[in-house]
């Protein structure tokens, strides 16, 4: 285990500890040459270093995603806390502890996964179930699934947070069928658990959250169009209508061509998906921000680039 977290770190303290670098920026001085940002990360949160010439020889071998041994001073800059690295040395994977640099999701995700195989259950459509039945009943399948985060950054970022995501959106889809009675529920519910499915493959979460070369060539849209497309041809007869509209639903569930959707929704199942997903997605990442600026005074975030504003901190009333 490591002896100093990131968020415990205060101003004046002398650091030697390991970190996941997870930026390098080289920058102009205002006076010339050059100094380096960084960032660095572990399971509690994220935090600036200035890394002067005298280290800049022992950075040229260190990349971003790399685990290393930092010692330094912590320092105020801009009224946030920053390490000023003295020295810097690559460590590797063996030498780390995953729950060190791994954040967990807080809720219980055996219990969250008890919850989505309730509402599984409720499916009635044969093919539908039978497809489920193979999802569940694949091992590999459902041991990532628990494990898996929901994206690497943005929301739920975090091990189980694709299981706490796809839970939310199929609880937010079965209020959405109570309320607009024409929605076929059984296609909300298996396309809700299928949504995000490729992500588990997307992402390695080993000792790190990072893209799988699958990942970043193909995204979880494909590879989750992909896994279901096998699924279904181990299926006889199951109707090409339901195939189409599933698979539909996964493919346009960003919405937005720009957001790595090829096709648009097309039919009411397919936008409540869509939005569900990023009414989940959104209020997560805004909640996160809340809580991580917790304890400052400030009344406003940082210009949240996902979310294109800044947030509200304010006292609570
Ligand atoms: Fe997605
Ligand atoms: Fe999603």
């Amino acid at each position: 285990m490591k002896s100093q977290y990131i968020n415990e770190l205060k101003s004046g303290q002398l650091v030697k500890e390991k970190f996941l670098l997870t930026k390098k920026i080289l920058k102009e001085k205002k006076d010339g040459g050059f100094f380096t940002q960084i960032e660095l990360s572990d399971r509690t949160g994220s935090i600036e270093g200035v890394a002067w010439d005298n280290v800049s020889d022992e950075l040229k071998n260190i990349s971003s995603g790399d685990f290393v041994f930092v010692t330094g001073t912590v320092t105020e800059y801009n009224e946030k806390p920053r390490i000023v690295v003295n020295s810097i040395t690559r460590v590797s994977e063996e030498e780390i502890e995953a729950e060190d640099f791994l954040p967990v999701a807080e809720e219980n995700i055996d219990d969250v996964v008890a919850e989505i195989i309730v509402l599984l259950n409720g499916i009635t459509n044969p093919y539908l179930k039978d497809l489920i039945q193979h999802f569940l009943n694949d091992k590999e399948i459902i041991e990532n699934f628990k494990r898996a985060p929901a994206a690497k950054k943005a929301h739920h970022a975090e091990i189980g947070g694709l299981a706490v995501h796809t839970r939310n959106v199929m609880k937010l889809g079965m209020k959405a069928c109570e309320i607009f009675k024409f929605l076929n529920a059984d296609l909300v519910v298996a396309g809700s658990f299928l949504h995000d499915i490729g992500k588990i493959y997307e992402y390695t979460y080993q000792k790190k959250i990072d893209h799988t070369k699958n990942g970043r060539m193909l995204g979880h849209i494909i590879i989750g169009y992909e896994m279901i497309t096998e699924k279904i041809s181990k299926i006889e007869k199951f109707p090409e209508e339901l195939r189409l509209k599933l698979l539909h639903m996964v493919v346009s569930h960003h919405g937005e061509l720009e957001y790595g959707s090829p096709i648009l929704p097309l039919f009411p199942e397919a936008l409540i998906l869509h939005f569900l997903d990023n009414l989940d997605s959104k209020l997560e990442m805004m909640h996160e921000e809340i809580k991580k600026n917790k304890g400052t005074l400030a009344d406003w975030s940082e210009y949240h680039p996902l979310l294109e504003r800044v947030i509200y901190l304010g006292t609570e009333i």
